[in-house]
């Protein structure tokens, strides 16, 4: 019996060097490989969100709506995908159902044709609303379940979670295994049970950091999957994912291979003299770490957490930081580690190294998590902490509101009026770059030198810990 191939998604404009260097690379150094890239017959390429918004105002000192507008111009035949944290949209923090609309609208608008969209601690009514405006806008909607392992995630918890996403309204399901953590025969049960369960088509997203990508990628293809997540060969492995062109060797033999290995060649060959330059920005890790297996510390977590430990003098502290990750991920309930938990877990975790107690320092994040206000929890919080969190929780001031795209226009009427800018202030894409990233808009508009992340301790916007 033949299995269906899978189609592929090439990740390497977003996913990829998020990874493998941090996010990056200037819209500069995509430019010149898009056409020969919209040539290869990928079903899609994901080329926008997760850590890239914020890179681009951040670091890049480029508007990201410009790079959406080149990928839209260059990808004449491919569809370009984006990765949308649910109510977070490509922030850290919630939005209100009108701001979630108008960015989404935009994001068609410019360009977008899929939004994979996840919620950090799998709460679907965290990306029921995205569902829904996407699907408005006629484009594909696909859920996401954030893969992760604990005594509350079964098969049946997984099985459960991907028939809700598509009674919502899904246009696909993805499993999106941020850390690596997915086995090979795991995968092959999980897709067979989900092809049966359901009728959208099943995207898989796994990352090569414990070294089972290839494995449980071609699990996957054995299992049925519709599609596969590659990135090309020079920017694939370590944090990053299965290579595009060996995924492509293990479905088809030479002589019936449909994709043109030499283009695919050439593309790896460019993207291998661009990661030159970033070389400042890899992590440490080679070869394969089979630790995250036990810690469930995904890619970009590790390498971050290494550095700040590194800045404050205390590199000598990593194990303990790594061995505190499970333990308060298992007294908060099991959550999966991805943007935004990743980065709540992680400066948790360093507190409590630093102080050398559990939960001496809370941190506001933490506090908020625990409470509900990212969502619900898949598990049980510890009683201890609860009592914790409660005495802690009184001392805290909610001054937070999410507030709705009115209220947003009017600040931004206000800061393009204040500072001569006229010429802004009636675009929506800049008003979307003040109310996501307030800060880092500002100072991008106004031309000042770019925010460095010097107060590495506490969880500010852009913290570092890019896991998604
Ligand atoms: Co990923």
């Amino acid at each position: 019996m033949t299995i269906k191939k899978p189609t592929i998604t090439e990740v390497i404009l977003r996913d990829g060097q998020q990874s493998l260097i941090a996010t990056r690379m200037k819209t500069e150094d995509m430019i010149p490989i898009l056409k020969d890239m919209d040539k290869v017959g990928y079903s899609s390429v994901e080329v926008w969100g997760g850590a890239t918004y914020d890179c681009c105002l951040r670091y890049l000192d480029e508007n990201p709506w410009d790079r959406l507008k080149v990928f839209k111009k260059s990808f004449k035949n491919t569809k370009l995908q984006m990765l949308l944290r649910g109510k977070n949209l490509v922030g850290y923090r919630q939005f209100d159902d009108s701001v979630i609309e108008f960015f989404i609208q935009n994001s068609i608008k410019y360009g977008i044709n899929i939004f994979r969209i996840f919620d950090a601690l799998n709460d679907i009514n965290n990306i029921e609303s995205s569902i829904k405006f996407v699907k408005k806008g006629k484009e594909n909607a696909q859920g996401t379940i954030c893969y992760t392992t604990s005594p509350v995630h079964n098969e049946r918890y997984w099985i459960k979670l991907a028939k809700d996403i598509e009674d919502i309204g899904a246009t696909s399901l993805a499993i999106k295994d941020m850390a690596g953590l997915l086995r090979p025969r795991t995968c092959y049960e999980l897709v067979k049970k989900l092809k049966k369960n359901l009728n959208i088509p099943i995207h898989l997203h796994t990352h090569s950091t414990t070294g089972l990508s290839d494995a449980t990628n071609f699990k996957a293809y054995e299992a049925g999957i519709d599609n596969i997540d590659t990135s090309i060969s020079s920017f694939s492995n370590l944090y990053a994912h299965t290579a595009t062109e060996s995924f492509i060797s293990m479905m088809y033999s030479e002589e019936k291979n449909p994709f043109d290995m030499k283009l695919l060649t050439k593309i790896s060959e460019y993207f291998n003299e661009v990661r030159k330059k970033y070389k400042k920005y890899e992590g440490s890790m080679r070869g394969v770490d089979v630790n995250m297996l036990i810690n469930q510390v995904p890619g970009g977590m590790l390498s971050i957490l290494e550095k700040q430990l590194l800045d404050l003098n205390k590199a000598d502290k990593l194990k303990l930081l790594i061995d505190e990750i499970p333990k308060i991920r298992k007294d908060v309930g099991y959550v999966p580690l991805v943007t935004p938990s990743s980065q709540i877990v992680g400066a948790q975790a360093l507190m409590n190294v630093l102080d050398d107690q559990r939960y001496k320092t809370l941190n506001k994040e933490f506090i908020d998590m625990v409470n509900g206000k990212y969502g619900k929890i898949p598990g049980d919080i510890c009683p201890k902490l609860k009592k914790k969190i409660d005495k802690a929780s009184k001392n805290i001031d909610i001054d937070d509101d999410v507030q709705n795209l009115e209220f947003y226009k009017n600040e931004f009427k206000e800061f393009c009026s204040d500072n001569q800018l006229k010429k802004i202030s009636k675009n929506p894409t800049d008003l979307l770059n003040f109310i996501l990233f307030p800060k880092e808009a500002k100072d991008f508009y106004l031309h000042k030198n770019k925010s460095t992340l010097n107060d590495i301790i506490g969880l500010q916007e852009g913290f570092g810990l890019y896991v998604d």
